[in-house]
This record gives structure tokens, C-alpha cells and sequence, in this order.
């Protein structure tokens, strides 16, 4: 496991996945009752972004660096309030990881459990979250994890599968780990993370997802450059299933946004739905 996400920490590919992770999380906090949120791949949480790392490939400066500067658009609301409140004097210093950006969402009744096999970044988020009664953190595997949280006693909430995509099979791995969760909880939100290198791998990725009769899925995808160079991240993708009704007229708007923001004349966006009709 030599994946350290710190490298690439708030880059676009970040950008897309919290700005819709954080309107998920806006619609389900529309009730009272309580949720519970499973980040199975978790990372450290917060990101410094001068530390050596993220100053090595400067990734960020990408992704919210532009997103900063901007003019902004309605639909990040949510998701910039949590990196403006990291950042309380304007300048942008750190960045919220998926794990603060949840524990920064979270209400008193909500909970949030962590899961990272990293031992070092698997530290990382001990230290930061250690003391918050709402939110757990497992040394784990996501998949094993997954399956033993399912279904969360409050039946309502989200997982956030988030592989780093550095194993071969880890499509494979991907899709038997969703077929147990849908099983044991088919009406849970799943928002599923993956880069786009070249497409005969994300078309043969999305082929077997629709073998296992997903309930209505929602795919978005945002590409920063044309995908003809399969060794280089083209662009990435998010696949939403249970999404909530307002996800796809928000990503209807977020993404053209994205798009001139991040990649002004050189890239593209998607938004299918991959399933339609329910399971
Ligand atoms: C893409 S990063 C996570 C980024 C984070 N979710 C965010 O949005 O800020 C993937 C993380 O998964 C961890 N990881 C890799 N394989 C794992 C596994 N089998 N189970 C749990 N975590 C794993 C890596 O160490 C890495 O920290």
C-alpha cells in the first residue's frame, strides 16, 4: 500500500467528490432523525497544503486553488462553507478531507465511522478525531468493515467507497464488496469514487455494476483533458446509488461550473443515470 493521498489532496478530482458528498449529506440532514455516514476509505482528514507533499505535486492548486479564487456558484455552498471555516482568515492553508468535511456536517444525534488500513494515516486520524464521541475509527479493511456496519440501526445515511485504485482488481474487489452491502442494505446512499484514465475500463467497470441490478444509480463525471492518454487521470467519476431527488438538477449545475473553472475549453462532463428504475 503506497497510496498516500496527501499528494493529492483537494485536486478537482476532490473537488467534485465533496461539492456532491456534501449536498448528500445537506438533503439527508433535511429530517431530524438520525444518519449515520461510513467513509471506508478514509485518509488522514485534514491536509495541510504546504507540507512537503502536497507542495511536491502542487495538485491542489488545481482543483480548490481555482475553486477559490472563483466567483463561486450556489451549488458548492455547503461544501466551501466547511473549507472557508478551516480557513477563517481567508487565505487558503488547509484542506478537509472527506473525514472533516462529515465531522464538520455531523449534528449531536449523527455518526460517522472511519475506516483506513494505512497504519501511518490511520494515526493521522486517530489523533484528529480520538475525542469526538460521534465518530469511530477503524484500522481495517473498507470491504470487511462495510459488511459488518450494515445496516446501520439507523437506517438512514451514506457510504463513501473511495479506493486509491492502486491494485489491479480493485474494480473487482469494488463491486463483490457493493453487491454484499446492497444486499444487506439496498436502500443506503453509495457514492462511489473513480478515476478516469481511459474509457474500455470504466465501460467495462460500469458492466458489471449493472449486473448486479443496482437500484437507481446516477453517474458524474467530470474530464479535465481529453481522455486519449490512458497512463495520465483524465478526469474522474462518481457513481451515486439511491441518489437523493435533488442530486442530479444540483450536478445539472455544479458541473458546467466545474467544468469552465477547472478545465475552461478543454475538457468535458457527464451525468447518466446508469440505473434508472429500482432494483
Ligand atoms: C483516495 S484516498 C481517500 C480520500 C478521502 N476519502 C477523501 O476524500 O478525503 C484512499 C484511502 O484509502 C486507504 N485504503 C487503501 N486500501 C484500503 C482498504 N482496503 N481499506 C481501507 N482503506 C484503504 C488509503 O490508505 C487511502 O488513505
Amino acid at each position: 500500500m503506497n497510496y498516500r493521498h496527501v499528494y493529492h489532496a483537494g485536486n478537482f478530482a476532490d473537488v467534485v467528490k465533496h461539492a456532491t458528498l456534501a449536498h448528500i449529506v445537506t438533503y439527508l440532514q433535511r429530517k431530524e432523525t438520525p444518519l449515520m455516514i461510513l467513509d471506508a476509505h478514509a485518509g488522514p482528514g485534514l491536509y495541510d497544503l504546504s507540507c512537503e507533499q502536497a507542495s511536491k505535486t502542487n495538485e491542489w492548486q488545481g482543483g480548490i486553488g481555482k475553486i477559490w479564487e472563483g466567483s463561486g456558484h450556489p451549488a458548492l455552498q455547503p461544501w466551501l462553507d466547511v473549507v472557508r471555516a478551516f480557513n477563517p482568515d481567508g487565505e487558503l492553508a488547509v484542506y478537509p478531507g472527506s473525514p472533516k468535511l462529515f465531522q464538520a456536517m455531523l449534528r449531536p444525534q449523527d455518526r460517522l465511522v472511519l475506516v483506513e488500513k494505512h497504519p501511518q494515516d490511520h494515526v493521522s486520524a486517530d489523533i484528529e478525531f480520538g475525542r469526538d464521541p460521534r465518530v469511530r475509527i477503524h484500522l481495517d479493511d473498507a470491504y470487511a468493515r462495510i459488511k459488518a456496519c450494515l445496516p446501520p440501526p439507523e437506517r438512514r445515511g451514506l457510504v463513501l467507497i473511495d479506493p486509491p485504485y492502486e491494485e489491479k482488481d480493485e474494480h473487482r474487489k469494488l463491486v463483490k464488496g457493493l453487491a454484499q452491502a446492497l444486499k444487506r442494505w439496498p436502500s443506503g446512499i453509495y457514492c462511489i469514487w473513480y478515476p478516469i484514465k481511459g474509457r474500455a475500463q470504466i465501460d467495462s467497470f460500469w458492466d458489471d455494476l449493472k449486473s448486479l441490478a443496482p437500484p437507481p444509480t446516477l453517474a458524474a463525471e467530470l474530464m479535465i483533458r481529453p481522455g486519449d492518454d490512458p497512463f495520465r487521470l483524465n478526469g474522474c467519476g462518481l457513481l451515486i446509488l439511491n441518489p437523493p431527488w435533488t442530486l442530479e438538477e444540483s450536478l445539472k449545475d455544479m458541473l458546467p461550473y466545474l467544468l469552465r473553472t477547472l478545465a475552461p475549453g478543454k475538457g468535458s462532463y457527464r451525468l447518466e443515470w446508469l440505473a434508472r428504475e429500482p432494483a
